[in-house]
């Protein structure tokens, strides 16, 4: 194997993780797949191999459900006391913030978001979502009822967890969706397998590491890598997991499903959008240039909320999409881990190719560019320029589809179609997300209501926080994350009933 070089301006000590032999987390043990397959991680600046990490297949797959299994079963975790297992969560929180600056690299590194980024944003709400999730632990709780049926019982219900979870994440956040779906479980009393994306393995490497540092019982939490259908396959079908939480493609969620009906585990889904943000003419419209480019290019426009659809009304639509484009014609195209990097490369040759496919198809269906365009000007590495598409239809396919890159369509609206503006906005499998820009409270709030998606933010977009449930109406998925909400995700509801 030739010697691997990790970019020169990361920190020692993430050259050396990144240089160390990369082992799975099974069973409280570092360990390689069972075959001794590995497979590569590229550097998506630079389309480079930077390091080989285990390639888990089936019978990977079965030894980490079994410890989960036992470790399940065995009830040493499930009896913990909750104040006990809080304090893991927060000891863990701990020891990702000491490393904080670390796991920015690893992501900038292994995903190419920009480290200036993943410093402020992933890593830190990463140690919220565990301390915010700590909190649960011991407050999952469940009710006394009294019976029609009368007086002469007691009833009441319990909260128990759910059993061995099956987590399966992508490469848009490494590390916060292996938090979003390991905190809630964890405070829950659940034992889990969680699959990384195979395209950004190296944080959720990392953060077994201090998993098993922080001292949670062998089996608790085992973590693989490995390809979404030698892994992830087997893992969703397992019949002895008890439940599976999957984010992803919609198209994959749909194979999830299916796979989860051998044993009928119960699943939670958190798949695709394409988010709207209407920009009503009374809107601060610096406030409402600013907002809609973010929620548009923030992560290169890889997040399942993006605001991708961008309906302005008529009488400020010219203002508005020259403001959003002269935005993305400043952003400043780097690799992550440049200092003067407002935008990185997508995470993977398939994403840039997906996504250019897209900006073409645009083209040649007769949609206008007003900024960006197919290319990108570099040489190496997976980088799109941010794009703003006008003079796009409803039925073409940059307007219905996914996207999933620094990709928006700008469409006007007229004052007749004020009422009409949130059925276009709803015109989509998904239902994700939507942002409303106004100052005009009532307008505001009656829009809120009127759109089927599970988030709609105003005057602002892609505002996250541990406290807020995250998911989908129609088809981008099943259940919410984050929240008290999440936690009727990994619990089950138990009736007890007494004759007095
Ligand atoms: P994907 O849905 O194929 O992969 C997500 C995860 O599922 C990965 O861990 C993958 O290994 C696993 N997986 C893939 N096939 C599987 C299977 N048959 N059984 C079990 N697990 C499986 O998404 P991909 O290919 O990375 O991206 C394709 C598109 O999906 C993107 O262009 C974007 O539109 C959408 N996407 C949406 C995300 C979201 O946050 N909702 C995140 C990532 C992608
Ligand atoms: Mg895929």
């Amino acid at each position: 194997m030739a010697t691997l070089t990790v970019d020169p301006r990361v920190s020692g000590a993430t050259a050396e993780f990144v240089s160390s032999r990369h082992l799975m987390y099974i069973d409280g043990r570092f360990v390689h797949a069972a075959s001794g397959k590995t497979f590569p991680v590229y550097n998506p600046a630079t389309g480079d191999v930077i390091t080989h990490v285990p390639e888990a297949e089936e019978e990977d797959v079965n030894r980490a459900v079994l410890a989960a299994r036992r470790a399940f079963d065995d009830g040493q975790w499930v009896r913990m006391a909750p104040s006990a297992r809080g304090r893991l969560l927060w000891k863990l929180a701990d020891l990702i913030e000491q490393n904080n600056d670390e796991f920015a690299e690893l992501e900038s590194l292994d995903n190419g978001k920009p480290f200036s980024v993943a410093r402020v944003a992933d890593a830190p709400l990463t140690v919220d979502m565990f301390r915010y999730m700590a909190g649960w632990a011991t407050k999952i709780s469940g009710s006394t009822l009294p019976l029609s049926a009368g007086y002469d019982f007691h009833s009441y219900t319990l909260r128990e967890p759910i059993g061995v979870v099956a987590q399966i994440i992508p490469w848009n956040f490494p590390l916060l969706m292996a938090a979003w779906k390991l905190a809630p479980a964890l405070a829950c009393g659940c034992t889990v397998v969680l699959k990384l994306a195979e395209q950004t393995p190296l944080s959720g490497l990392r953060l077994a590491q201090l998993i098993d540092e922080a001292g949670f019982p062998p089996g608790v939490v085992n973590v693989l890598t490995g390809y979404g259908e030698g892994a992830g396959a087997p893992l969703a079908a397992h019949d002895l997991v008890d439940k599976v939480a999957f984010t992803g493609s919609t198209e994959v969620g749909k194979l999830i499903v299916k796979a989860a009906a051998g044993n009928l585990k119960k699943v939670t889904l958190e798949l695709g959008g394409k988010s709207p943000a209407i920009v009503f003419p009374d809107a601060r419209i610096d406030q409402a240039i600013a907002g809609t480019a973010s929620a548009i290019f923030f992560n290169h426009g890889q997040c399942c909320c993006a605001g991708s659809r961008l309906y302005v009304h008529e009488k400020v639509f010219d203002q508005v999409v020259e403001g959003v484009s002269h935005v993305a014609e400043e952003i400043k195209l780097a690799p992550g881990l440049d200092p003067a990097c407002q935008m990185g490369p997508l995470v993977s040759d398939e994403q840039y190719q997906k996504v250019i496919g897209y900006i073409e198809s645009g083209i040649s269906e007769g949609a206008k560019i007003t900024a960006g365009g197919p290319v990108s000007g570099f040489e190496r590495g997976y980088f799109v320029r941010p794009t703003v598409l006008t003079n796009t239809n409803p039925g073409m396919k940059v307007v219905q589809e996914e996207i999933f890159g620094p990709v928006v369509c700008a469409v006007p609206f007229s004052d007749e179609d004020v009422d009409r503006i949130v059925k276009r906005a709803n015109d989509t499998v998904y239902g994700l997300a939507a942002s409303v820009w106004t100052q005009n409270l009532s307008l505001a709030h009656k829009v809120a209501r009127s759109l089927r998606a599970g988030t709609v933010w105003v005057n602002c977009h892609n505002v996250f926080d541990a406290s807020l449930p995250f998911g989908g109406y129609k088809q981008s998925g099943w259940g919410r994350e984050m929240g008290e909400e999440v936690l009727h995700n990994y619990t089950e509801i138990k009736a007890v009933t007494v004759a007095l």
